[in-house]
């Protein structure tokens, strides 16, 4: 999401420089390419101790912070910095939200969409269920109504602490939340009926797209809702995925704020892994 629509979408969240110490690696090494070089230089030859920190955090990305650092020149302006502070930290805020106030986040309503967009695909009732980039947990709860077992991965662990309470509180038991990525799902293979993610998908796409049919069963399903549209932007990603590599199947469907598209596959069949073998 761009900048100008995140402060839009947090309206009213407050967020400063010393947030960059609520991220978690995999999230500083997403800069390179995304975080204004310039404004970070600032931020980074300001703030010595933020600079040591994300570099410790990082590794990957510290030869990049180093470079960023020197290729910009210093300016003495205070408001220069303040401007810079305020650019680096609003281009990453939702990564921010997630750790600082995870119950914002699962507020937001403008890309909430209706959940009959998986099952008119595949109903869940008696399936194992994996969400991969599970957020604060929409999709894992809603699928919980209905499958035998969710697992939801997600990478942050304020968010994972964030599903479990609200499993507890809403009383499903049926839902396990474990560490992962989409590149990396900690579950063996063949284990899921249906793979779902929603807006989670194409930081690694080739990767992921081969972790969820490694995860998925045979017969089982794949469901993609990455809150992609028709834009120019999305064209690469959407021919990939329906391309012959890939062969998923698309549709458009609405969100709050649009249309999108969600694709989806079945692996071919030879069992299931929801129910006992006969
Ligand atoms: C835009 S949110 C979507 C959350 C949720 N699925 C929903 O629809 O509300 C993206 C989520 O993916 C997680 N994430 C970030 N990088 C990821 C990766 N490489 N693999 C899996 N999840 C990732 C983020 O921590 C965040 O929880």
């Amino acid at each position: 999401m761009s900048s100008p629509r995140l402060r839009k979408v947090f309206k009213g969240v407050d967020l400063h420089i010393q947030d960059l110490y609520l991220l978690e690696p995999f999230q500083i090494e997403y800069f390179p390419g995304w975080v204004p070089e310039r404004e970070l230089a600032a931020v980074l030859r300001a703030y010595p101790a933020i600079d040591r920190f994300l570099k410790a955090r990082a590794p990957a990305v510290a030869a990049f912070l180093d470079a960023t650092k020197a290729r910009y020149p210093a300016s003495a302006d205070r408001s220069d910095l303040a401007q810079a502070e305020d650019t680096v930290i609003w281009t990453i805020a939702d990564l921010v939200v997630y750790s600082k106030c995870p119950e914002v986040y699962d507020r937001l309503e403008f890309h909430t969409w209706d959940f009959a967009e998986v099952t008119n695909i595949t109903p869940l009732e008696g399936r194992v269920v994996v969400d991969v980039g599970s957020g604060t947990g929409r999709v894992a709860l809603e699928a919980a109504t209905m499958a035998s077992a969710v697992i939801a991965v997600e990478p942050v662990p304020r968010l994972r602490h964030f599903i479990r309470d609200k499993a507890e509180q809403s009383g499903r038991r049926n839902i396990r939340v474990v560490a992962g990525f989409g590149h990396d799902v900690p579950l063996p293979e063949e284990s899921a009926d249906v793979v779902i993610t929603s807006h989670a998908l194409g930081w690694r796409l080739e990767d992921e797209l081969a972790e969820s049919e490694r995860v998925a069963a045979p017969g089982g399903y794949i469901i993609h809702c990455p809150g992609t549209a028709e834009i120019a932007a999305e064209e690469q990603q959407h021919r990939r995925l329906i391309g012959p590599a890939w062969n998923y199947r698309f549709a458009r469907y609405r969100e709050a704020d649009g249309w999108k598209r969600k694709y989806w596959k079945q692996l071919p069949p030879t069992g299931s892994v929801g129910r006992p073998a006969p």
